[in-house]
């Protein structure tokens, strides 16, 4: 199979600037739009489409689809429905090890803000407050912190965490051998990981499994513990979040993701034009947690710096050319 066409969705203005300049042997269309049923008509007589994880490609999207690859210019892939892709012998790439430092430094950017109430330090400046009343934090050092996912950023995680002097426990169904002694960590179950870290950070895919790894079992079992997600909304019940931040099992939390981002995306006012696709109640409930002042929420920015982005488009041309299925 040679890709001679390629259907770029989900463009920005950056990527055309640096895609100028390399060499691939294919064509490639710029479409600023995300692969929806209504924009899939559009890969007509294209062998590939890339796509960004704004694009939702499901299965109805999937069965409008007549190419050989969906590449995906991310590390998740659960935004395209594998199961009707391998159905229709198309292959899925993704970018698994991009930017395995940014998003754990984005992640170490969530703590510090909460730790260290940055977000509201600012907030007061800006209202022209110069004094400290109510802003005292607290040190990362001694703490115990709590990876689940000990996969490549999971990993670049642990690693930071000791530059705090912070002690640290990880949860992963699929312990890896000598990585506690390579890294300085202890695998625990993940039950003992949420009753003994002072913070915990979610470092993990989200699969049929998952959904909920976060509900109200666990923050019950939590006691003022910081919460930080930059892996997948959905492994976090924002039902159960709301209420763990009521009752203080969870004292602040660090979002880069949320369980109906559409939120973010469609730019709506509340339950104004909501696309089909987003639960009204998920979206009014992220907007209480985005008011809070013990939450702050990024827009799933976590993988969002210059070295990042250049090393998955770099990757995603190279998956393209040699008609990689990274996926299943
Ligand atoms: P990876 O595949 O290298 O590691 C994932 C690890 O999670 C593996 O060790 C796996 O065994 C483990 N795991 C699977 N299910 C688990 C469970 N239920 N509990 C605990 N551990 C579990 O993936 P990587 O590169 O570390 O990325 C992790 C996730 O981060 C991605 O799947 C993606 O959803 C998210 N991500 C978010 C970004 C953002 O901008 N916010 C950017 C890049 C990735």
């Amino acid at each position: 199979m040679t890709v001679e066409k390629v259907a770029w969705f989900d463009t920005e203005n950056w990527e055309k600037e640096y895609l100028e300049n390399k060499d691939f042997p294919f064509e490639i269309k710029f479409f600023e739009e995300s692969l929806t049923k209504d924009t899939a008509a559009k890969t007509e007589g294209f062998d590939a489409v890339s796509v960004f994880v704004s694009s939702q490609v499901s299965s109805e999207v999937i069965e409008e689809l007549d190419v050989d690859i969906i590449a995906c210019r991310s590390t998740g892939f659960d935004h395209v429905d594998i199961e009707t892709a391998s159905e229709q012998g198309i292959k899925i790439c993704n970018v698994p090890r991009y930017g395995a430092n940014t998003v754990a430094e984005h992640a170490f950017g969530l703590i510090l803000t909460l730790s260290r109430r940055i977000h509201e330090a600012i907030s007061k400046v800006e209202n022209g407050e110069f004094d400290h009343q109510g802003l005292k934090g607290f040190d990362l050092e001694g703490k115990t912190l709590g990876v689940v996912g000990t996969g490549s950023i999971g990993q670049k995680v642990i690693e930071m965490a000791h530059g705090f002097n912070m002690d640290v426990l990880a949860s992963d169904p699929y312990p890896k051998e000598g990585l506690e002694e390579e890294l300085g960590f202890m695998y625990v179950s993940m039950e003992d990981l949420i009753k003994k870290s002072d913070i915990i950070t979610i470092h993990c895919p989200l699969t049929d499994e998952n959904h909920h790894l976060f509900s109200e079992e666990q923050f019950k079992l939590m006691d003022e513990t910081v919460l930080i997600n930059t892996a997948r909304g959905e492994l976090v019940d924002t039902t159960a979040l709301i209420r763990a931040l009521e009752n203080g099992n969870v004292s602040r939390a660090g979002l880069d993701v949320l369980e109906e981002e559409c939120v973010i995306e469609e730019d709506i006012e509340i339950l104004g034009d909501i696309s089909d696709e987003c639960d009204p109640q998920k979206i009014v409930e992220d907007h209480i947690l985005m008011e809070r002042d013990d939450v702050v929420v990024t827009p799933h920015n976590a993988f969002n710096s210059r070295e990042a982005l250049q090393r998955i488009e770099d990757k995603t041309l190279e998956n393209i050319e040699k008609g990689r299925n990274t996926v299943n």
